[in-house]
Order: structure tokens, then sequence, then C-alpha cells
């Protein structure tokens, strides 16, 4: 399987350490044999068409960038649009960072992408929240896979848990902490007693916060979890325009102090409910809930017809939680291809 990867950022490095270790065990999930062919970011591209080499991978993961430096595979100026039009491969894993006005860059990656009949593996919550039904029906049209499974929850697999191990009963209603930056400020704040400020910086230290961190801070990165998980799991065709949203930066020591003698603390939490109203606000839930995860964890709890409450906790952020996300992606796209090949 032959891949460009569109950005080198956290999660761009991570994604070639991951394949980087896949070609190493030599892996045959389903005769999965990644290569990437191409890494574009802004200054330019890196192109072996016969795969950058282990090697390859971890000198310009080290060196950071430019990558188009590279003496012998560097290409200084190309375009993303560029390399997705003109490098052969099958699938575009797009990981630029996220942009929820208009969705772009990665919302013309990932169209160019379908255009020229590649499959697109993405983490970028900006085109999806704003667009994922008619990307949806982009992809279909154009006979190839969009999977985004490392855009809720990290590495944690709260999509495919919802779509797959529930199939067969009926979500109603969802309610989750979706938000690593949030929940360990929010954290932080209530066990610690650090300020926000400090909790903040923190977070952006250890690589958890969005490039613009009142992404985090007012909710938005909530909101488009939610968006994608109300139009995914639930069938909702809502945007981010229809979440109604706070985010945390009124949360007090002393609001915390007060829900703790309740027995309670105070979580950001993003939920769908009944009647489908998405919401992201944050609220006071018992100490004692299965929802009541610390530090950068997220959590989310289906409500479903059958099955009950279940919970699934998990890491919700970090570059190589997010990156075994894509390559779970990449696995449910090459095994949706051998069993086409089958039948
Ligand atoms: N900034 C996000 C978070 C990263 O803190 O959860 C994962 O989407």
């Amino acid at each position: 399987m032959r891949i460009i990867l569109v950005g080198f950022g956290v999660v761009g490095k991570s994604v070639t350490a991951v394949l980087a270790r896949r070609y190493a065990e030599k892996v045959k999930d389903y005769g999965f044999n990644p290569k990437i062919v191409a890494i574009v970011d802004v200054d330019g591209a890196v192109i072996n068409p016969r795969g950058l080499s282990t090697e390859k991978l971890e000198t310009l993961r080290q060196k950071g960038a430019p990558i188009s430096a590279d003496p012998e595979f560097g290409h200084p100026g190309m375009t993303a649009l560029d390399v997705i039009e003109s490098v052969e491969a099958e699938v575009v894993v797009e990981v630029t960072p996220v942009n929820i006005k208009n969705g772009e860059p990665a919302m013309s990656h990932i169209t160019t992408a379908f255009k020229t009949g590649k499959h697109v593996v993405t983490t970028n919550k900006g085109p999806l929240a704003l667009a994922l039904p008619a990307l949806m029906e982009l992809a279909e049209y154009n006979n190839v896979y969009l999977r985004f499974s490392g855009t809720v929850g990290g590495g944690t697999p709260m999509l495919e848990f919802a779509k797959r191990c529930l199939a067969g009963d009926k979500i109603l209603a969802i309610k989750g902490i979706l938000n690593g930056t949030t929940n360990y400020i929010l954290t932080e704040m209530a066990q610690n007693r650090v300020s926000f400020q400090e909790a903040l910086a923190n977070a952006q230290k250890l690589g958890y916060a969005e490039t613009d961190p009142t992404m985090d801070i007012e909710g938005f990165d909530t909101a488009c979890k939610i968006v994608i998980l109300a139009n995914w799991v639930m069938n909702k065709k809502v945007t981010l325009r229809d979440v109604d949203r706070t985010g945390i930066r009124d949360v007090t020591l002393q609001a915390l102090d007060e829900a703790a003698k309740r027995g309670n603390t105070i979580k950001l939490i993003g939920a769908i409910d009944g009647k489908g109203k998405p919401t992201v606000k944050p609220m006071e839930i018992p100490k004692n809930s299965p929802l009541c995860v610390s530090g950068v964890l997220n959590a989310v709890t289906f409500y479903t017809e059958f099955a009950g409450e279940q919970t699934l906790v998990g890491k919700g952020a970090g570059g190589i939680e997010t990156a075994s996300a894509v390559l779970r992606d990449l696995l449910e796209i090459r095994r949706r291809l051998a069993s086409k090949m089958l039948s």
C-alpha cells in the first residue's frame, strides 16, 4: 500500500514511527505492506516512488523542518496538492492542523485525493465537522474510502466501538469527555489546585493541545468530535453550527471545591441527547461515575436500547496514540480492498 503523508507535525512524525515499526516487523495483516512514497508539509516534499526507507524516515523525523531540504529526495516548494495529484499512491494520510473556519487546507487535500482515486485516512476534524455527510457522499461517488478513527478518542476506538460492536443495538444518546487538554486542566485544578494558565501551559508542553489552544478551551474540539459522533454513529446530519457550546474558561477553583463537597467534580461534557441535540458544556458529574476520568484520559458513554450504558475509556490525545488510529484505518482499508478482490 503506497501512502502519501500530508502534514509532518506531532501526528505526522508519529505515523512514520508507527509505520516504520511495521516495516521492521514485516507484519502480514491482510498482506499489509505500507510504503510511504511521499511526505509533504508547508515547505515542500520528499518523494521516493519506491518508498522512503526506515532510515530515511528516521532521519527526517529527527531533523524536522524543512523536510524538502533532503539532498536525495527533497522537492522544495512542492505543494500538497501537486503531490497528491502527481504521485502514484493508494492512500493519502491527511494530518495537517485543524481549521474549523473552512476546513482548509485539509478539505482540498481530501477532495483532491478522492478525485484522483485515492483513499483517505485523516485525523483532521475540521473538514469532517463542517461537511462530513458531503465528504462521505463524494468518497462513495469516487469509489474510495474515507476513514477518520483518530478524530475522536485519539487511540481509543470510540467510533469503531459504537459502529461495529454496538451494531444491532440502537444508540439513543451519547455523553463524553472528549478533550484531553481540558480534562487535564480541570483535573490539575481540582486535584492539585494548579491555576488554569499553568495547567494549560503544561498541556501544551505535553503536546495535547491544538495548535490554537482556544480550540480546546472554548470547547470547539469537543464540538467537532460530537458532530463526528452524531453523524457517523447516530446518522444525525448536524454540523458545528448546530452545537450549543460553552468552554471551560469560567470554571473556577471555588466552583470545583463546591462540587467536591457534593461528591462531584466539573468536567467538559460533550453530549447528544435523545432528541439528537448536540451540546458541549462544563457539567458537574459524580466522582464515582464511570465517565469521571482524570488527566488526559477520554471517556464516552453510549446509552443504548438493549445493552444499556456502555462506557469506553482511553487515551484521547498524543501523537503515537493517534498514529495508532491511523494504522487501524489503513488496515481497515486494506481489509476492505482484500475482501473486494475476493468477491
Ligand atoms: N487537542 C485534543 C485534545 C487532541 O486535547 O484532546 C486530540 O483531538
